[in-house]
């Protein structure tokens, strides 16, 4: 059998995160959530008292990580998503992590990898690759109610004002932007509960590994 290979891309709080858990369960593979590596790259480069934009810092902690082993209570906060959004427009940065995702998708027995890139540029050869968005209203939401969840102040007009803003950057930088890959399929789970979109995405997955 040929190796299940799943890329998921999408802007913030869209569910690519839960959706991709959901998949790896399911296919018995292995989940990188490519987001921690900007976020503990971020997070590095703050403790070592410098500034988000210092690239010769933020390479140093970007070549550093190990993938497993995040401190994800701290990393999933709204903070160190905004200065994770910072470093991960750094093509240097962007450059440092690059091995280190495609190791992890050269797994013979396949992965799954979300993030902003991945379909594009981490794998552009994976057989399955899924474009997720939502409005920015109901993304909102659901990050709203993921922070609360870890006992964080929620405050919807500056989250979503939040996510406006990621998109902004996200979507607007030069280096590895967020677009979905011309080979991707899109799923908006603007409407769809977890189960609704994990069940569209296995339909994806069956239609696209039965053409392979
Ligand atoms: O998915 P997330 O919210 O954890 O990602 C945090 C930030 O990291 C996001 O705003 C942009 C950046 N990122 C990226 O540029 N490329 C990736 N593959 C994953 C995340």
């Amino acid at each position: 059998m040929s190796a299940m290979l799943i890329a998921i891309d999408g802007p913030a709080a869209s569910g690519k995160g839960t959706l991709a858990r959901r998949l790896a369960r399911h296919f018995n593979v292995p989940h990188l959530d490519t987001g921690l590596l900007y976020r503990a790259t971020a997070a590095g480069v703050l403790d070592r008292g410098e500034r988000l934009e210092d690239v010769e810092h933020a390479v140093a902690v970007a070549r550093g990580l190990a993938l497993t082993d995040f401190d994800e209570d701290r990393l999933r906060g709204r903070e160190m998503g905004e200065a994770a959004s910072v470093v991960a427009a750094l093509p240097e940065v962007r450059a440092a992590l690059i091995e280190a995702q495609r190791r992890f998708a050269a797994r013979p027995e396949g992965a799954v990898l979300d993030g902003r890139d991945i379909g594009t540029v981490i794998c552009p050869d994976a057989p399955v690759k899924i474009f997720v968005t939502a409005a920015p209203e109901t993304r909102a939401q659901r990050r709203a109610l993921e922070l609360a969840g870890r006992g964080e102040k929620v405050d919807f007009a500056a989250i979503l004002d939040d996510i406006r803003k990621r998109d902004e950057r996200d979507s607007g930088r030069s280096s590895a932007p967020l677009k979905a890959a011309a080979d991707a399929i899109t799923l908006d789970t603007t409407k769809l509960g977890v189960e609704e979109a994990f069940a569209a995405a296995l339909k994806i997955v069956a239609e696209k590994t039965s053409k392979a």
